[in-house]
């Protein structure tokens, strides 16, 4: 984590007054922390720093116990005493672990995203079929076109590897990739590191209780995630952080497959209710194609809806 950001995270403890965290590192490397832990003096919650990635959940143990493939491998390569110490104590808690999380390294759907978006081979057997009309990279480029008229600081709301963080730090003066999973997380920030980029940082985070101040965002983008999640805490999330007038835009296909009885939404449904939250809608629906290769024999193919909205107030 670069450690100038610590000024801008604050804690997500939800008994607790979201107060700002303060940083307590052991292990350094140029102007980053790469172990450490966010603490936040009114609770005495603490947030750890591991391989560089910061973990801002509320629930810790909670959180390790769903990716405990990943949790052995934090405890192993953790090279603080009080890093070790922490996830030693916290492995203590942890009852039913689980490694099944999509989104995590050894899933598939990890493996289908490290395929890279910025295009696939040139002999790819589907995009040569159809005259390389689709471009796997279009609907992350579009976030860096000068119509959207972006400026400010930004977050990118279940950024996985970070294709849209990084088409989003081209236009904004700062850009925070929020996700689940660790090991996307990881990678955005090995990807950051060989771009050399500097105007951007990732962190581990729930959508639906994010770890920043109020009105701190002049924009936030979420692309392909409403099905993954509970809309109604997501919008109120997004509606704690964002700036008045500041700009949401939500790319979606709106496939609720296996969404566990969330609410589902289509193009008009979901206008309507962001009307009832605050926003005044500047598009109509669209048909985008958004591809992801699985593997060499199957993709996954859908149009997105590419929708830009205004905070009212
Ligand atoms: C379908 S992927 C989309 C990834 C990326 N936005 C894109 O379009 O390429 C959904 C992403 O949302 C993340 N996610 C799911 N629930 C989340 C939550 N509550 N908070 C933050 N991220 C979440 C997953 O880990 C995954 O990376
Ligand atoms: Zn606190």
């Amino acid at each position: 984590m670069i450690e100038k950001i610590v000024t801008d995270l604050y804690c997500v403890n939800k008994s607790c007054k979201k107060i700002r965290l303060s940083l307590e590192s052991f292990l350094e490397l140029k102007d980053e922390c790469i172990e450490g832990f966010l603490s936040c003096e009114n609770c005495t919650s603490k947030y750890p720093i591991i391989q560089g990635v910061p973990v801002l959940m509320e629930n810790f143990h909670e959180y390790a116990r769903q990716r405990i493939l990943s949790f052995g491998k934090w405890i192993v390569n953790s090279k603080s005493p009080q890093l070790k110490a922490f996830l030693r104590s916290e492995g203590v808690k942890i009852g039913n672990p689980t490694y099944n999380d999509r989104y995590e390294e050894n899933s598939i759907l990890y493996k289908s995203y490290l395929k890279d978006h910025y295009g696939y081979p040139s002999n790819d057997k589907l995009l040569s079929l159809l005259n390389k009309e689709i471009k796997p990279d279009h609907i992350y480029k579009m976030l860096a076109s000068n119509s959207l008229n972006l400026n400010g600081i930004g977050l990118d709301i279940g950024c996985s590897i970070g294709s849209s963080t990084f088409e989003l730090s081209k236009k904004l003066s700062y850009v925070f990739g929020i996700d689940l999973s660790f090991s996307f997380i990881l990678e955005a920030r090995k990807r950051m590191q060989n771009r050399k980029s500097r105007n951007m940082e990732f962190i581990v985070a729930d959508a639906t209780n994010l770890p920043f101040r109020s009105k701190f965002f002049q924009i936030v983008v979420a692309l392909n995630v409403i099905d993954r999640m509970d809309f109604n805490k997501l919008i109120l999330s997004i509606n704690s952080c964002i700036k008045k007038y500041g700009k949401l835009i939500l790319v979606d296909p709106y496939h609720f497959v296996d969404n566990n009885g969330k609410e589902e939404f289509d193009s008009v449904k979901i206008r309507n209710k962001l009307e009832k939250f605050g926003y005044k809608i500047k598009n109509k629906e669209s048909y985008i194609p958004w591809i992801i290769k699985m593997n060499e024999r199957s993709y996954l193919f859908y149009f997105v809806d590419f929708l830009e909205a205004d905070k009212n107030y």
